[in-house]
């Protein structure tokens, strides 16, 4: 079985996808993760990302792999390099959206996605999931939240273990929520897999729902299906 869940920056694509693929057994492919290494691995290797050819070459030669998880969290490794935590930084949520935009680096990446999904259910997240990767996935979903709210989770997550005053969340919260929308209209308007809902998802907005609701609306349909 494969679930899609595709969404906007922020929406808790990863934490829900994460507990459905827990609560079900299934493997999770977090392909944000994967463009991610692709702009990362760019800048290590001092390729300009506006040189699109040479951005494409390079998410052709690089290996991309997922480790086993260490606890909840998701590994990823580039060339046997871990590089989890280096692919999460502002840097790289700022200049993400512009290597993912590169046809070329689009083809590179499907077929390991593709490959992953192969003889096993899984729970795939990102933006084109439903519509390009999986255009057959058994359960599709839309996850969407109000772009303030995004924000603000997207603050309280990057400083869950620091002592920050109000004044500075409110000033980061204020910065995310700019990056955020750049970043959202970006993946949204470029021409190749462009961030949509696909026609047959189920949208669902969590700003007004917790974690577990939502967890809960997508065990609901996964059960439905499989007593279909
Ligand atoms: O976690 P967050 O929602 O901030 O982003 P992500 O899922 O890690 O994705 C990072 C970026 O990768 C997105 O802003 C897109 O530009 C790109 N992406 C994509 O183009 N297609 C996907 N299937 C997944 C991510």
């Amino acid at each position: 079985m494969i679930i899609a869940i595709d969404g906007p920056a922020g929406s808790g694509k990863s934490t829900i996808a994460r507990e459905v693929a827990r609560r079900f057994c299934f493997d999770k492919l977090d392909t944000g993760a994967m463009y991610r290494a692709v702009a990362l691995s760019a800048l290590d290797r001092g390729v300009d990302l506006d040189d699109e050819p040479a951005v494409d070459d390079l998410a052709n030669t690089i290996s991309i792999r997922f480790p086993p998880r260490e606890g909840s969290t998701t590994r990823i490794e580039v060339d046997d390099v871990d590089v989890s935590d280096a692919i999460r930084t502002p840097r790289i949520d700022s200049c993400v959206s512009k290597v993912a935009a590169y046809p070329g680096v689009r083809t590179a990446m499907l077929t390991p996605q593709r490959a992953f999904a192969e003889g096993r259910d899984v729970v795939a997240e990102g933006r084109d999931i439903g519509t390009v990767v999986f255009p057959a996935a058994d359960i599709k979903i839309f996850l969407t939240a109000d772009p303030a709210e995004r924000a603000r989770r997207r603050v309280l997550q990057r400083h869950e273990d620091d002592d920050l005053t109000l004044d500075d969340l409110a000033d980061e919260v204020q910065r995310t929520l700019d990056a955020i929308r750049r970043r959202d209209e970006l993946d949204s308007s470029r021409d190749v897999a462009p961030l949509t809902a696909a026609p047959d998802a189920v949208e669902i907005d969590s700003t007004a729902h917790t974690i577990d609701e939502v967890v809960t609306m997508i065990a609901d349909l996964i059960q439905e299906r499989r007593g279909a």
